[in-house]
């Protein structure tokens, strides 16, 4: 059976502050989370902004694609380009232990994420 967990929604950011196609990154809670405008696709993403390679705090500046058949969105790091997919947070071409992904909300402009 599966468990749903509430979420609340935070703002976080205004859309104007993501820039279309790349990411920015947000303090929500205390933790880093990348936020991704893939204005290619109409589609908001946010996930950690850790790279769990080399624990660095990269992940915003990475760069954003699609991959498979499937087009599955993903964003490579910008240090050793392992690759995250943004719907699951799996890593896609390496060993790397999966990152956290949020549901992300817009309204009125606003970014808002759920936070769990
Ligand atoms: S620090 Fe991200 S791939 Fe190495």
């Amino acid at each position: 059976m599966e468990t749903l967990t509430e979420v609340t929604w935070l703002p976080v950011c205004q859309t104007s502050d993501v820039p279309a196609d790349g990411g920015a990154c947000a303090l929500v809670a205390g933790e880093q989370v990348a936020i991704f405008n893939f204005a290619r696709r109409g589609e908001w993403y946010a996930t950690q902004n850790l790279c769990p390679h080399k624990q660095q705090m990269i992940l915003a500046r990475g760069m954003i694609g699609s991959t498979g058949e499937a087009c599955e969105p993903k964003v490579a790091c910008p240090y050793h380009k392992r690759t995250f997919s943004l719907l699951t947070g799996e890593c896609l071409n390496a060993d790397e232990c999966a990152i956290q992904t949020y549901p992300v909300r817009i309204e009125n402009d606003t970014v808002y994420i759920g936070w769990a």
